[in-house]
Parts: structure tokens; C-alpha cells; sequence
């Protein structure tokens, strides 16, 4: 155990979020300046969150970072513009104002222990909810305050919407140094209580093309993107922001079905064309559409990130009725796990008359769990301090000491994105 009495150890909380108006393609790649806004819907962390723990210390002889059990290479770039920023922030509040704030953890180095509960990189974002949530807790271990959705960014572009609850905006800003690129929130999550989210787990395999290089390719190759950043979102941004502070849901679905449709389409016209969809994705969208005109009313919506999970929106009086149909045509594995995770779902009997509307070619086990939530609140300070993921000896608690002793053997892992 460290003996040094300024030894500081914070635990905060992060959420995912989904992009209803897709953020895909940069301007600058260092500091991740996008060609568009977007805008999100934070996620409840009752369902999905990430969990860090930061403890700075005089005793510790470098930073080091642990995610999801496993010791990660902390030189990664985009840990760098983090760590880099909110260390700069820092020493600018104790230069600037407040001459009184403890400075003394500014030269002290960082051990940062991060988990998800969810499935990483299977098209859930999970870079979003870590670069906030690292963020957000780095500023409480060094005393930052304010505005923090830039220093997200840097970390990963869709990390900035993650800085807040309810649904948010990411402003693509016009500088070149990005100080006007940041998220601003639209409405809180009490706004639209009636609102639901089901995501449809199609598979928790890891994504076959990043975003980061997937963008970059659509960026260089792809004029239907260009079209997309210039002539559709500033609009679309407009109409998303109203359909939001209506409550319209009708139009925010058939904007955020839009949206997303546009976003694979500039997927396959990015050359080599890059596949985010797989068939249950398409039977998902299909499903949608039948539903929705079975009802005479948009009912349903979904949209997909760089992944084949659908997220659905749809109103808390749609879910029983909709759940019945997708498991209808999704028969579930019965192996004794749930397939309904989260928020309890009432039971409710599937139409006849329903059933023959949707006329989809039943594909069993095609999805493999649904986590139901709703819209939920930004990043959170943790106050329990039995929730702290690292020890007091600086090392992760729970896990096998086996990480530590193989970086001692020069073995460093690489895998951070
Ligand atoms: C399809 O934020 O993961 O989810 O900025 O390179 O880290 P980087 O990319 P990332 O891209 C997210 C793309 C998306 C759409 C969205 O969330 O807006």
C-alpha cells in the first residue's frame, strides 16, 4: 500500500448513447472534428454503463490503465489527448482563479480501472460510454470543472454526446482548433417519459470494420456522404430538434429510420463497400415497416450504429404488443437465460390478424437477447467507496494479479479501441 496520505481515488459512471442523427465522417483527424452534427439519445445506466475508477499518487511511477480486467497500452493516442487535456485544464484553473486548490496531485501519475456491463465493441458504442466516462473521472481526480464534452471528443467523436443525459446534440462547430465542436443538451431525460428502447442483440461479435476506419474510407470515397454532411443533416438536425421537443414521435421515427438508412446507404457507396447489416438486421427493419402499416401509424422505429444490433424506439404502451411480434418471428433459444433483460415487460397475446400482416419467414435464435431501457442521465460520481475498482494498493480488485506480472515481463497489451 502506497504510505502517502495524498493518494485520491474517484469512481464515476457513463452511458451509452444512440445517434438518431449519425455522426459518420471527420474533417480533422487528430482532434476527431466531424462533417456534420448528430444528434443522441443517452441510454439508461440501469441497463448500460461504464464503471472507471481513477486514483492518483506521489508513489505511482507512471500511468496505467486496466479495462475490462486486462492491462491496456496507456500510449495510445487517444488515452494521450485525454490524459494531456485534462492535466492542461487543470494546471489552467490552479494559474488562473483558484490559487488556494490543492496543485499537488497535478504531477502525481494516474492508475485508471475501467469495466463495462455490456458486450464491448459489438456495435454498442462502448467507446462512447469509455471516453466519457474516463473523462468525467480524470476531471474529478485533477479538480476540472466546466465544460468537458471537448475533451471527450478527443477521445472518440460519439464520447462528447455521452457527456450528458436526455437527448443531445453534437454541434460540428466551424473552427480549426474545435473549440466550437462540443455537445449541448437538447432536452433532459424526464422529458419524454413514455419513450422506450429495446435493443436487439443480433450478435455480440466484435465489428468487422472500426468506425474510425470505416469513416475515413467513406470520407475519401464517397460523394453520397458528402451530399449527406452538406445538403441532408443541417436540415434534418432542425426537424430532429423539433420532432424531440414536441414529443412528435411519428416524425422523430420516421427521421431517425431515414437517417440511419442513409447512413448504411453511404456505407455501400463508400468503395470498397463496407456491410454493417447482416439478414436478421434487414428481417428487423422489414419487421418494422409491416408493423407500422399493419397499425396505420408509425408506431416503431429503428436505427444501427457500426453494427447489426437494432435499436428500437417506440412509446412504453407499443412494448408488450411489438415484443410479442419480434419474438413471433425471432423465436428465442430456450436454455434457461432471459431474453428480455432490463426494464420488465408486461405479457400481451400476438393478433392473429398481426401475424399474417408481418409474414416474415420466421429465423430462430436469430437474436439472441433484447435489453429494454429508456432515455437516461449523463456521467454520475460514485460515493460508495466499496464501488472503487482499484485496491489500495492501486491495483484492480477481482482480478487475477497474472496482468501485472506479465507487463513486468515487458508484455504490454495494445488492443485500447
Ligand atoms: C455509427 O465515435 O466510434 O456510431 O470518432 O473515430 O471514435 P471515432 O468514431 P465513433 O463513431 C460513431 C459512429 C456511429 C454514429 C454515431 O454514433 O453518431
Amino acid at each position: 500500500m502506497p504510505e502517502d496520505s495524498m493518494e485520491k481515488t474517484y469512481t464515476c459512471t457513463a452511458p451509452v448513447n444512440i445517434a438518431v442523427i449519425k455522426y459518420w465522417g471527420k474533417r480533422d483527424e487528430d482532434l476527431i472534428l466531424p462533417i456534420n452534427s448528430s444528434l443522441s439519445v443517452t441510454l439508461h445506466q440501469d441497463q448500460l454503463k461504464t464503471t472507471t475508477t481513477v486514483t492518483t499518487s506521489k508513489s505511482f511511477q507512471e500511468d496505467r490503465l486496466w479495462l475490462n480486467g486486462k492491462e491496456e497500452d496507456i500510449s495510445h493516442r487517444r488515452l494521450q489527448s485525454c490524459l494531456r487535456e485534462i492535466r492542461r485544464l487543470a494546471r489552467k484553473r490552479r494559474n488562473d482563479d483558484d490559487l488556494g486548490l490543492d496543485s499537488t496531485c497535478l504531477t502525481h501519475k494516474a492508475h485508471i480501472c475501467s469495466i463495462n456491463n455490456f458486450p464491448t465493441a459489438a456495435g454498442l458504442a462502448s467507446s462512447a460510454a469509455g471516453f466519457a466516462c474516463l473523462v468525467f473521472t480524470l476531471a474529478q481526480a485533477f479538480g476540472v470543472e466546466g465544460e468537458l464534452s471537448g475533451v471527450a471528443r478527443q477521445g472518440s467523436g460519439s464520447a462528447c454526446r455521452s457527456m450528458y443525459g436526455g437527448f443531445v446534440q453534437w454541434l460540428m462547430g466551424h473552427q480549426s482548433d474545435g473549440k466550437d465542436s462540443l455537445a449541448q443538451q437538447v432536452e433532459p431525460e424526464t422529458h419524454w417519459p413514455e419513450l422506450r428502447i429495446l435493443v436487439l442483440v443480433a450478435s455480440a461479435e466484435r465489428k468487422h470494420v472500426g468506425s474510425t476506419s470505416g469513416m475515413q474510407t467513406s470520407v475519401q470515397t464517397s460523394y453520397l456522404l458528402k451530399h449527406r454532411a452538406e445538403s441532408v443533416v443541417p436540415g434534418r438536425m432542425v426537424e430532429m430538434i423539433k420532432a424531440v421537443r414536441r414529443k412528435d414521435f411519428p416524425a422523430f421515427a420516421e427521421l431517425t429510420m431515414k437517417d440511419s438508412n442513409q447512413f448504411h446507404a453511404t456505407c455501400l457507396d463508400t468503395y470498397p463497400p463496407i456491410f454493417y447489416l447482416n439478414n436478421v438486421s434487414h428481417q428487423v427493419i422489414n419487421l418494422v415497416h409491416r408493423y407500422n402499416r399493419h397499425y396505420g401509424e408509425t408506431r416503431v422505429a429503428y436505427t444501427y450504429d457500426a453494427g447489426p444490433n437494432a435499436v428500437i424506439f417506440t412509446l412504453e404502451q407499443h412494448i408488450p404488443d411489438f415484443i410479442q411480434a419480434v419474438q413471433h418471428i425471432f423465436p428465442p433459444e430456450t436454455n434457461g437465460e432471459e431474453f428480455i433483460k432490463g426494464l420488465p415487460v408486461p405479457h400481451a397475446d400476438l393478433s392473429e390478424e398481426l401475424k399474417r400482416a408481418i409474414a416474415l419467414e420466421p429465423m430462430p435464435k436469430g437474436i439472441s437477447y433484447i435489453i429494454s431501457t429508456k432515455p437516461g442521465p449523463g456521467p454520475c460520481v460514485v460515493n460508495d467507496p466499496t464501488q472503487h475498482l482499484l485496491g489500495p494498493d492501486g491495483l484492480p480488485k477481482n482480478i487475477v494479479r497474472r496482468h501485472s506480472s506479465e507487463r513486468d515481463n515487458g508484455v504490454k497489451h495494445t488492443n485500447v479501441s
